[in-house]
């Protein structure tokens, strides 16, 4: 009996959210509160190449060479690919190797650009012909925020209304090249100690959490002036919101219980020198690394800041394009 095998191999970048998503209505399905925003970053990204073979007995995952647990790849890789089965109709097993090109447990979004590259790759080694739309509902599945690493440029992923998640899918607003000198300049620095999961996180807040009522009423309100400061290209106010939008998102993780905190004392200088230079705005994910939002003027002076609190690495990137296939 000759047994199937095919693979493929794709390109994902990570994403940064400006308007963050934080908070679940369905955790099977990670169909979120609250609709978010991001942009696809140019300069960190993973390749993911996946191989179908009806002789594997099991789904095996490695990340730049290291073999996932089986709970880890049930997770996050291994929810994507049930999916692909299901579609595909038959019980074929994957192999997935992953590289990063840069460190990732730097808690930059590895998660969310593999599972995009996984997504993206596996559509093409079955030859499913899914639309953008559809890959990025299941993307959604393997990790939230990795359905918004479908698209390049702006990206906006619709909370959507239904119970099955049908309409909560990401689209692109606003293309790679809409805001060409914007530029997001990240500080890595040494990890100073194990953060919870953005999984576990967000659950506690959004059973815990008194204040997040008014940070949904809060996004609600700001999400269209978000989306009309870069249709206008308006840094200022770009700037300002997406320090509002990231205090907000820390604001409801500091209100939950049990106690949750991802900002140290680094952060908050990071958030004082930025809002003081005034030409720049800070976001943080779930981890302590700084992308800092700024014009190209104004690059140089932000990396030297970050240099100076003792960044060991400072990467820079501008909006970059979504994922591709590479064989
Ligand atoms: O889907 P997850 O578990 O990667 O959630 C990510 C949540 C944040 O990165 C903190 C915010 C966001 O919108 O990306």
């Amino acid at each position: 009996v000759l047994e199937l095998r095919v693979e493929a191999e794709a390109v994902a970048p990570s994403n940064i959210a400006i308007v963050k998503y934080w908070g679940k209505r369905n955790t099977e399905l990670n169909l979120p509160l609250n609709s978010s925003l991001s942009v696809s970053l140019d300069s960190l990204w993973v390749r993911s190449k996946v191989i179908f073979d009806e002789g594997f007995e099991r789904d095996v995952v490695t990340i730049n060479g290291n073999k996932l647990s089986d709970g880890e790849v049930k997770d996050y890789a291994g929810k994507v690919l049930d999916i692909f089965r299901n579609f595909y109709g038959r019980r074929i097993y994957a192999r997935v190797e992953s590289s990063t090109n840069f460190p990732s447990s730097a808690g930059l979004a590895s998660s969310a650009a593999g599972i995009a590259a996984l997504v993206i790759a596996s559509n093409e080694a079955l030859g499913l012909n899914l639309s953008k739309r559809e890959l990025s509902k299941i993307a959604r599945i393997g990790s939230g925020s990795a359905c918004r690493s479908l698209f390049g440029g702006f990206v906006k992923w619709n909370k959507g209304e239904l119970e099955n998640g049908e309409d909560s899918f990401c689209e692109e607003i606003f293309t790679p090249d809409h805001w060409p000198n914007l530029v997001d300049v990240i500080g890595i620095f040494k990890e100073e100690r194990k953060k919870v999961s953005s999984r576990s996180g967000m659950q506690s807040t959004t059973l815990s959490s008194s204040l997040l009522k008014c940070r949904l009423e809060f996004v609600e309100r700001t999400f269209g002036e978000v989306i009309d400061s870069i249709r206008t290209r308006n840094a200022k106010l770009f700037f300002e919101l997406t320090m509002r939008h990231s205090n907000s998102m820390h604001a409801v993780i500091l209100d939950s219980w049990p106690p949750l905190n991802y900002l140290n004392d680094r952060s908050f200088r990071v958030m004082e020198w930025v809002a003081e230079f005034g030409r720049a705005g800070y976001t943080f994910d779930a981890g302590p690394n700084p992308h800092i939002f700024t014009l190209e003027e104004d690059v140089k002076e932000v990396t030297e800041f970050l240099e100076s609190e003792g960044a060991v690495k400072v990467i820079i990137s501008k909006i970059g394009k979504g994922p591709y296939i590479i064989s």
